[in-house]
């Protein structure tokens, strides 16, 4: 017999452009709880938007409209007696882009009412932050822990008393790191998303040599935990225009280097503050490996365990989305409008 508070969650996800349903068996409790992954789809529209170099919404909410009922016939395919296993249903309500929130919002509402099963809203950035909990984890996480959020659209600091509990340290008062990856990406005429090109251009610089160009780190020296990327990503505008010679494989692990400087001291800085006993990065740039592997360093250098969610857990998702919703009805939390709020913070 399944315990009571075992539950099968479908998730959906469209806040951005990647159209995806997840289908996730959760138990456990809110010191423990435990994921299985029944059925995880994502639909990457990257190729449609790339020739605009960005996410054109209107443009995502259409492959959206088309993708979900594809992926959801393809996860019914995949799952015997999908409607009769679900226990409830949940959507991303926000955090993003609001035609495109709107998509999964109407498609969750239908299935709800199809399935005759309860609907609740996540929040996207709670679903990047619960993404570590999707995977077996080696170390027990300890609080309190520091969370670094660090998205396309965000870029936030966290100190966390429990899995439910946090304060918000800081946040960018401009650009988000990806953001800043996705422009200096574009400066350097690379294709969108900037991201990983960036981290494949810097990792092209010749074994041995160590990027060179000394770009700003901002806010470095500030006594705050906030950030700020747009000064840094002009300053690589600048670089480019006044030295067009320079090696863009340079430029691109100079910039990168100077992104994960400001992110890794700010971190370490709060778990040195906050005593913290652990460090959860997440979000799509934590995707960077050099990002990834500076902090796993840092923090272990400290003592402090090192948390991050798979690679296919970085980016959008939509089992991080189940992870978060189950969390939030363990906590008791107040239920989110079922609405799109493309503000919706942590
Ligand atoms: O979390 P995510 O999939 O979407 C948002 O919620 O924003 O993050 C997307 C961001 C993009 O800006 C992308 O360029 C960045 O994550 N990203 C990376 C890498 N992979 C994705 N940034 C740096 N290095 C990467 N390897
Ligand atoms: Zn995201």
């Amino acid at each position: 017999m399944p315990d009571k508070k075992t539950k099968i969650i479908l998730s959906i996800e469209t806040s951005c452009d990647e159209t995806a349903i997840a289908v996730l068996k959760c138990s456990g409790n809110i010191k423990k709880p435990i994921f299985k992954i029944i059925a995880n789809e994502v639909s990457s529209q990257i190729k449609i938007h790339r020739p605009f170099g960005g996410v054109v919404p209107n443009l995502a909410k259409r492959e959206h409209i088309k993708n979900l009922p594809k992926i959801y016939q393809k996860i019914k395919k995949e799952v015997v007696g999908l409607e009769r296993k679900i226990d409830l249903v949940s959507v991303t309500v926000g955090p993003g882009l609001e035609p495109a929130l709107w998509t999964g919002i109407t498609f969750a509402q239908d299935l709800a009412q199809k399935i005759k099963k309860p609907l609740i809203g996540a929040n996207h950035m709670e679903g990047h932050l619960f993404g570590f909990l999707l995977s077996e984890q080696e170390n027990k996480l300890d609080f309190p822990a520091i969370g670094l959020v660090v998205s396309g659209g965000h870029t936030v600091l966290l100190k966390m008393t429990s899995l439910t509990k946090w304060e918000k340290l800081g946040e960018t008062v401009d650009d988000a790191v990806g953001e800043a990856f996705d422009k200096v990406a574009r400066i350097l005429d690379l294709p969108y998303p900037g991201g990983p090109e960036i981290e494949r251009l810097a990792l092209s610089l010749p074994k041995g040599e160590k990027p060179s160009i000394n770009f700003p780190r901002p806010m470095l020296n500030q006594h705050n935990y906030d950030f700020s990327f747009s000064g840094l990503k002009t300053s690589v505008l600048y670089y480019l225009r006044d030295n067009p010679k320079t090696n863009k494989a340079n430029i691109a692990a100079s910039f990168q280097q100077a992104a994960i400087d400001v992110l890794t001291k700010k971190a370490m800085k709060a778990a040195e503050e906050f005593s913290a006993k652990s460090i959860i990065l997440c979000g799509g740039v934590a995707c960077n490996k050099t990002l990834r592997e500076t902090i796993r360093k840092e923090s272990e250098k400290r003592g402090l365990s090192f948390f991050a969610p798979e690679m296919k857990f970085n980016t959008d998702n939509a089992a991080m989305i189940g992870a978060a919703t189950y969390i939030h009805i363990l906590a008791k939390k107040k239920s989110l409008k079922i609405e799109a709020d493309s503000t919706l913070n942590l």
